[in-house]
């Protein structure tokens, strides 16, 4: 097989079913927050198309900040280091915080990412995934909001990447493992 048909992403969750549960989770969090204004953190650069789609659909008062962390380099698998590339340079204390990440697989970006932004005292900090990988959790990780429970694959499209490749595609696609 040639190098770009194994690179090319098999459908995994169709743009139909991913706009529907983006809707879902959206009410959701408006329901649950009851008109309190959100801190939503992106995490970039991952969920910034969830997070666009996700935004807009709150009924809430919303700021928005971005959190670039990197985890994977161009690796298929977590190093388990993550790198923050860039911070968020606004005071959260006292905010309610709601981290917005693409993926959960092992769980240490996020972990990471609690612990580092708990320590900036917010009123309440809350987490929301577009997917979950439960076969590949290593911690012990409540996500308060989940949209999808997926398998261990490795994902593209929707905004996630391989080596800075496939963010545009509109729906969740699957790469074949062994390149
Ligand atoms: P974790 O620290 O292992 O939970 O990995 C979290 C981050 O790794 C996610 O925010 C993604 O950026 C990246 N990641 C995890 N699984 C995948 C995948 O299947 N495709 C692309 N990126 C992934």
């Amino acid at each position: 097989m040639s190098e770009e048909k194994k690179l090319t992403p098999k459908l995994l969750i169709p743009e139909v079913q991913l706009q529907k549960r983006v809707a879902e989770l959206a009410r959701e969090i408006a329901t649950d927050y009851q008109g309190r204004e959100v801190v939503a953190v992106c995490v970039l650069k991952g969920s910034f198309i969830f997070f666009s789609d996700l935004i807009r659909q709150m009924d809430l008062p919303i700021t928005c900040e971005f959190l670039g962390v990197s985890s994977y380099g161009n690796k298929m698998v977590s190093s388990g280091e993550v790198k923050v590339t860039l911070d968020i340079n606004e005071p959260l204390e006292g905010k309610h915080v709601l981290i917005v990440e693409d993926i959960v697989d092992t769980g240490l970006t996020l972990f990471y990412i609690m612990s580092a932004l708990k320590a900036r005292k917010p009123a309440s900090l809350k987490s929301c995934a577009l997917l979950l990988k439960p076969e590949c959790l290593k911690t012990e990780m409540d996500v308060d909001y989940i949209g999808f429970k997926i398998g261990s694959e490795f994902v593209v499209g929707y905004g996630v990447d391989f080596a800075g490749k496939f963010r545009e595609l509109p729906y969740i696609g699957y790469l074949e493992q062994g390149h």
